[in-house]
């Protein structure tokens, strides 16, 4: 339903959006107005609106790896999903942030640009993968990003080099869209579709045997502390299956957190601290967060599990 707020810009906001809909966990509760503007002004003019309105805006690009909490929340959620354009020239591919991961690198495959197979299998937005800089075993999206278009709330776009991005192990300086990512710049390697095809089908089976792939989830919880692996230390603390209301540590692979059907993100935030206590009482190790926690705390506080 379209707003007062937003009357003037047909079809691009929802009221008391429910956030389940719209996150990989499948929980959250309703915000005030859950907006999807369609190029760098509208969501300049949405930002105005929103601030003049006294709201809090939240950014968010697939929901692939965020825990909104049950609400309700008086928010403005701004989604990337319509900035989803993207061109090539040469071996380069401009994306904008709200394209799915997965088609990125499918047709980077499909145009033999050799580089996206470590993020085959990976969900969620380009935005939401380079701001957290997400990756695995073989690789991450920084090895290949040259920089990205971003706009200050009350800005133009401009660009900013990889270098300026202050990206780190699952990290970036894009935090709770500010600045905000309109769309990333990558270099890639010309390569044969076939050997390209084959790799991401290797690397996506290894991710289906070892990871609970098609369960509600939003990835892997926690990051890796420091030459340790935190699916290793949770699994060893036999944490593997402990349940807080529906939701539950996946038996496959104990970093990834499970909702079986009818979880709350209370009950999802209640074993993120069952898990992080035992770890700490037993190895001494204090896991971080690797998901983003949003909440109604203090705006850019410290999300839940960190020290
Ligand atoms: N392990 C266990 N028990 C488990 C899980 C893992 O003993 O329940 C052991 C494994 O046997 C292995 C070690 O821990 O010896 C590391 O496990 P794995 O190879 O699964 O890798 P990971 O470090 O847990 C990382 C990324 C994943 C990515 C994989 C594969 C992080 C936090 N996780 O997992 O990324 O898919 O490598 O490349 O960096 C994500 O970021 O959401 C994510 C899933």
């Amino acid at each position: 339903m379209s707003t007062d707020l937003f009357a003037d810009l047909p079809g691009i906001a929802c009221e008391d959006e429910p956030m389940a809909l719209h996150t990989s966990f499948g929980v959250g509760g309703p915000v005030r107005y859950f907006v999807q503007p369609r190029g760098w002004e509208e969501l300049a003019l949405v930002y105005e609106r929103c601030q003049e309105a006294g709201l809090r805006v939240r950014v968010l690009g697939r929901g692939c790896n965020t825990l909104v909490t049950d609400g309700p929340h008086e928010w403005a959620v701004i989604a990337t999903t319509a900035l989803d354009g993207f061109g090539r020239s040469g071996n380069r591919i401009e994306a904008g942030a709200g394209l799915r991961l997965p088609s990125l690198v499918a047709m980077a495959e499909a145009w033999g640009l050799g580089g996206f197979e470590p993020l085959a299998g990976i969900p969620g937005s380009v935005g939401g993968a380079v701001a957290m800089n997400a990756g695995g075993r073989y690789g991450c999206i920084a090895d290949h990003l040259v920089g990205a278009m971003v706009i200050l709330p009350e800005g133009r776009p401009h660009w900013v080099d990889a270098a300026g991005l202050g990206l780190t192990y699952r990290g970036s300086c894009l935090v709770d869209g500010c600045p905000f990512l309109l769309s990333a710049t990558f270099e890639l390697d010309a390569a044969r579709p076939r050997r390209l095809q084959e790799r991401r089908r290797s690397i996506v089976a290894e991710k289906r045997a070892t990871q609970p792939v098609d369960a509600r989830s939003a990835g892997c919880v926690f990051k890796n502390p420091p030459g340790q692996s935190a699916g290793r230390l949770i699994d060893q603390a036999c944490l593997k299956g402990t349940r807080v209301g529906g939701a539950v540590v996946s038996h496959k692979h104990a970093n990834f957190i499970v909702n079986h059907g009818n979880a709350a993100a209370s009950d999802i935030l209640n074993l993120i601290d069952v898990v992080v206590g035992r770890v700490e009482d037993l190895y001494d190790v204090r896991l971080e967060l690797e998901i983003e926690v949003w909440d109604d705390g203090e705006e850019g506080g410290q999300p839940h599990g960190t020290a």
